[in-house]
Parts: C-alpha cells; structure tokens; sequence
C-alpha cells in the first residue's frame, strides 16, 4: 500500500482508491476508518464473494476500539451490534430472500442513531442508505491483491474519507499500521 492513494475520477465526486496486497493491509485501512469515524456514519461495502469486505468491517471495529474476534459474518441475525468508543452496527445482506425483506431489519433506524452502521452487499438494499454516505467499493486483482475504492457520497463521508488518508499517511510514515 503507498502513503499516496490514488485519486480517481467519479461522476459523484473525488474517489480515493488502494490497491492492497495483503488481508492485514485491507485491515489497516478498515481500522484507520474506524479511528476516524465521529457521532454517527454510514458505510455501504460492495464488491464479489471474499473481496475482503467483512476483513474491512473487522478493521473498521478495532478502529472503534471493538474486540475483532467478535465480529463475524451476520448469518441468521442480519445485523449485529457491538459497542465500541462509537457504536458499531453491522450488517450483511448477502442472505436476504428478497428486496422488500430489508424493510423489516430496521437499517434505516441503525443509520440514524449514533454510530457506524456498515452494511456488506449494500447495493441489495439501496433505498435505505441515507443521502449522505461512504460507497466503498472492493475488488479482487488476482492472488492477494485487492482494490479498495472510497466514494464519498457527501460533505460528510468526505470528511471521515479525509480524516482516514490522514491517519494511513501518518502511520505509514511512522512505519506502524
Ligand atoms: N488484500 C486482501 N484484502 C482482504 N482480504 C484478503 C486479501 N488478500 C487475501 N485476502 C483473503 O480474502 C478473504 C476475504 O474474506 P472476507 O470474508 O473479508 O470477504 P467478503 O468480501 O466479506 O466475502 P463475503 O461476500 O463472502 O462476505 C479472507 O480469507 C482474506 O484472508
Ligand atoms: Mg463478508
């Protein structure tokens, strides 16, 4: 991973985008997220079978100060909640049967409540996200190596973004992931 991200173009702004190399990598940049998140955050996780999304998430949790070993893959239960420094709610829509099913969960209360609500397979269940959210994309490029791309959909998601950069760039000079 590079202390620079690349920048990329997207139709809805700036995106940032990493290519990872390894799963800890993949787990540095979900924790450098955590650790920027403030009050209330929404985070839409996308990409293919074992792109890395719940390594992210579980990034995302000791960047909340909440025990990894603790967070899973929702399987029964679609949504888990941990408390952490902020609270971490954490959703997987891989297994819902349908698209009106997603009404019954509750997301759109998870999204409005102090907190980090990550959702994985997101794109199941566009209409809860809120205007103003972190899309994040992630791709396999073969072996190991993975493209992990932040959209910020809004002021707000470009802030925690640019809080993030600021962590990874500051932690990978220091040599500490
Ligand atoms: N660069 C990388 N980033 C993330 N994971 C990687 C990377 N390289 C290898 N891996 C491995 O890929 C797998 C990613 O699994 P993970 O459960 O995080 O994927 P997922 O996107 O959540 O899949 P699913 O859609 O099944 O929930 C893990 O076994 C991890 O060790
Ligand atoms: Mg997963």
């Amino acid at each position: 991973m590079t202390t620079n991200p690349a920048r990329v173009a997207d139709k809805a702004g700036s995106a940032v985008a990493w290519e990872t190399t390894s799963a800890a990598e993949t787990h540095a940049l979900g924790k450098a997220l955590g650790e920027a998140c403030v009050e209330r955050e929404v985070m839409a996780l996308v990409g293919p079978l074992g792109a890395g999304k719940t390594c992210l998430v579980r990034g995302i949790a000791e960047g909340l100060g909440v025990p990894t070993e603790l967070v899973t893959s929702p399987t029964f239960v679609l949504i888990h909640e941990y408390a952490g420094r902020l609270a971490l709610y954490h959703a997987d829509l891989y297994r819902l049967e349908e698209r009106d099913a997603v009404n019954g969960l509750g997301l759109e209360e998870y999204t409005e409540t102090p907190g980090v609500t990550v959702i994985e397979w997101a794109e199941r269940a566009p209409g809860v996200l809120p205007h103003d959210h972190l899309w994040i994309t992630l791709d396999h490029l073969g072996g190991d190596r993975r493209r992990v791309a932040l959209h910020p959909r809004g002021a707000r998601s470009a802030e925690l973004v640019a809080r993030a950069v600021a962590r990874l760039a500051a932690q990978l000079r220091t040599g500490g992931a």
